[in-house]
């Protein structure tokens, strides 16, 4: 993978949080999703790749552009031959009401390096770097979290677990509170805060719980690149969903996937705030333009570049 792809991709998702960053607060989170995949779109194709999308906006028929099986990149197909993985706008509902943690985000891969998640739910467990090899789905949350507090020397009463406010997650919730953790309840978005739990002093030290599987490759792509872990079973909510998973050549239903086998090879990950979170700021407009805030990333050299841009609209519009 050529390193100058990273910093390409870094347009990549600058340009779709301009893009959305104008429906914050609006109540439109199709919208805002649209105009996000739109400018992903085209500013993908000015890269010279030959790119498939593996992990996208829906199947052919269901979505416009930036569908499973989408060819993007400006090579005619003589660039590298790469699998993308795209959440144009994580966190719609949350871009929709102004409220806190949406990104826009990317990540690529060589050929066949993605676990073709469809679009159903997984369970997930995030660390960073500390507890690299210490989590494991089979065992309770008290027991993840003591092993978790032993690795960062830390109390298991000072360490805190982000989950997605879901009735799905009562007993979870439970448990992490009768073990004494810290709990942030999010409403949406468990891509940033599976990846803040990889940076030292973000406030997060772990992500659990049941999200989009989607979700969970992009979480897994970022967090390989910056040394953290995660574990990832798919959640099968009905028989149509297990055939679905058939097709897309997943067999075993019980499956624990490592962060490794979702996304395997030379990985790199972008994403952009649209809205201030814990990993990143959110767009900032002001005279003339915007300010971005983004992180970008490779597995094969572990550079994790966080990056302030200044975007001035009479020199590139935004569409
Ligand atoms: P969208 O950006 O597609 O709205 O998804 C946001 C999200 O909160 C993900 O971060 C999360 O993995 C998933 O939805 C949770 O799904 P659900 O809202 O069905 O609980």
């Amino acid at each position: 993978m050529d390193r100058n792809l990273a910093l390409e991709l870094v347009r990549v998702t600058e340009a779709a949080a301009l893009a959305c960053g104008r429906w914050v607060g609006k109540g439109d989170k199709n919208a805002a999703d649209l105009a996000a995949t739109e400018a992903m779109r085209r500013t993908l194709d000015s890269i010279d790749i030959c790119g498939t999308v593996v992990i996208g906006e829906g199947e052919m028929d269901e979505a416009p552009m930036l569908y499973i099986g989408e060819k993007v990149g400006n090579a005619g197909c003589k660039g590298p031959e790469i699998d993308i993985a795209v959440d144009p706008l994580e966190g719609t509902n949350i871009c929709a009401k102004g409220k806190t943690g949406a990104i826009t985000t990317i990540a690529l891969a060589p050929r066949g390096g993605f676990l073709h998640a469809p679009d159903m739910y997984m369970e997930k467990i995030a660390v960073g770097p500390a507890a690299h090899g210490l989590i494991d789905l089979t065992l309770t949350p008290e027991e993840n979290l003591r092993r978790v507090a032993e690795a960062k020397s830390c109390y298991v009463q000072d360490l805190t677990v982000v989950i997605l406010d879901r009735p799905r997650h009562e007993k979870i919730i439970q448990d992490v509170r009768k073990a004494g953790a810290r709990i942030h309840l999010i409403s949406d978005g468990d891509v940033a805060p599976a990846i803040a739990a990889t940076v030292e002093g973000s406030g997060v030290d772990m992500m659990m719980g049941i999200g989009g599987a989607p979700e969970g490759v992009l979480a897994a792509a970022a967090l390989k690149c910056m040394g953290g872990d995660m574990r990832g079973r798919l959640v099968f909510l009905n028989k149509e969903e297990k055939a679905r998973a058939r097709t897309m050549g997943i067999d075993d239903f019980d499956k624990i996937y490592t962060a490794e086998e979702m996304a395997s090879g030379d990985v790199v990950f972008a994403a952009t705030g649209v809205t201030n979170g814990e990993l990143l700021t959110g767009v900032r407009y002001m005279s003339g333009g915007a300010e971005t805030h983004s992180v970008v990333m490779r597995s094969k050299s572990r550079t994790v570049r966080f990056i302030n841009a200044r975007h001035q609209f009479d020199f590139k519009p935004v569409y």
